[in-house]
């Protein structure tokens, strides 16, 4: 009767469980490791570019684990129920000590928003050096985008094979949530999972968090909307603490460095781990920030495309605290102050002449992507056109 009062309450109310703090991790540092082995998304023969996580069970290897001879003797369990069982395993207090967490972190990308329409209508610099920064064109909206029809299909699809997923293979619900404030990841994460028959102790009931959203670039389709408009949207979306009713962070005239968004992402998941003692995490966010989040996991570079997921299984582990280098947050963004005259796929795009100018006068300049692409993954090809921040 216990046990089940305290299920009811937490379907009622689970920010009963937001209490819980790694203690061990206080005024420590995390470090994170991808554990190889178990989905094909971290082995090198795997090619990210047209993977579909539906198609591959969502990339979960069929493989043995050595749970499986005390947990499904009779060999009838589902890889997911043994995968379950193994990871729980690795949590038990007989296999770990206090300083050791294991995750298992399920990045969506958001379906396809306008922005990304836009991005492959007008092509990647003029996009960059121009079109991004307006609030639309008059005929599409892309300021805090929306999914576009497409979108709203990969975001079906995922919700289908989720469906399918937990009726057919035994998969284990999630057991929290995470978005990123921006509308195309708050709608994707709620087409995905809204409508899905959970268990009373695994509510749909996401956790918005800043670390989450798009790298913040000069682009208006990564300035977020304002915390009363994502609540009317989405009344039971909750929010982290610190979030703030307008969006501090976005700046119209300068853009995160890439140190800075690596950062975050190493903060964001460190404030997971520290406060959400759950093992099967849901977040929804985007290509860049998902770069920066597998980076910092120390997975290989794994590109998604518009409504992809990667799963991934996490060993986190507290050690000395390691001070984090100083690194420059903003920088200068240069654009155009009229739609450009051309689009040089790989360059930049020509800026017409500034009012001022003779008529014949031009201006390059660089696309975003150029300054800042050094030290990631691979370069998305142009006919994968990038999510609206570039690298
Ligand atoms: C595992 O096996 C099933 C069929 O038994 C197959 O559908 C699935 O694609 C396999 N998974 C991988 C990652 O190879
Ligand atoms: C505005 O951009 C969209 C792509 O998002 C495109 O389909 C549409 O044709 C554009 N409208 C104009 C007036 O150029
Ligand atoms: C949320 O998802 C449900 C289930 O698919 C849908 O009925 C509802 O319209 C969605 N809400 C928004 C604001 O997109
Ligand atoms: C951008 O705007 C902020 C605040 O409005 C200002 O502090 C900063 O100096 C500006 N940066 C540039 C490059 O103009």
């Amino acid at each position: 009767m216990k046990a089940f009062d305290l299920v009811t309450l937490l379907a009622v109310a689970p920010a009963a469980v937001a209490g819980w703090t790694w203690s061990e991790a206080k005024g420590k540092s995390i470090t994170f490791t991808s554990v190889p082995g178990f989905f094909v998304q971290d082995d090198a023969a795997t090619d990210p570019s047209g993977f579909d996580y539906a198609t591959v069970n969502f990339g979960l290897i069929n493989r043995t684990y050595p749970t499986d001879k005390r947990f499904d003797a009779a060999g009838k369990k589902t890889q997911w129920q043994r995968f379950e069982a193994y990871v729980k395993s690795l949590n038990s207090r007989c296999h770990k000590g206090p300083n050791v967490q294991y995750k298992v972190l399920f990045m969506g990308r958001h379906g396809e928003g306008w922005h990304n329409a836009a991005e492959s209508f007008y092509g990647t610099p003029a996009w960059n050096c121009y079109w991004a920064e307006r609030e639309g064109n008059g005929t599409a909206k892309w300021a805090d985008a929306l999914l576009t029809p497409a979108g709203e299909r990969e975001a079906y699809k995922a919700n289908a094979y989720f469906k399918d997923r937990y009726a057919t293979q035994k998969m284990p619900y999630f057991e929290s949530y995470y978005a990123s404030p921006l509308s195309r990841c708050t709608i994707t994460a709620n087409l995905t999972f809204a409508d899905i028959d959970v268990p009373a102790d695994r509510p749909f009931l996401p956790t918005v968090k800043e670390g989450f959203r798009e790298g913040m670039t000069v682009h208006t389709c990564n300035r977020r909307s304002s915390k009363t408009y994502i609540s009317s949207m989405f009344p039971t979306y909750r929010f982290e603490p610190a979030f703030t009713e307008t969006d501090h962070l976005w700046r119209a005239n300068e853009s995160e460095t890439d140190a800075a968004f690596a950062v975050r992402a190493k903060a964001v998941l460190d404030d997971v781990f520290a406060s959400d003692p759950k093992t099967w995490l849901s977040i929804t966010a985007h290509s860049g920030a998902i770069t920066r989040l597998l980076a910092a996991l120390n997975h290989r570079p794994f590109r998604l495309a518009t409504g992809q997921i990667i799963p991934v299984l996490v060993k986190a582990e507290v050690v000395d605290l390691q001070p984090t280098p100083a690194f420059e947050a903003h920088e200068p963004y240069s654009t155009c102050d009229a739609p450009p005259l051309a689009s040089v796929a790989g360059q930049g795009c020509v800026c017409p002449t500034m009012t001022m100018m003779t008529s014949t006068a031009t201006t390059v300049v660089p696309t975003a992507t150029a300054t800042t692409t050094t030290s990631e993954g691979p370069e998305p090809t142009e006919s994968e056109p990038a999510e609206c921040v570039e690298e």
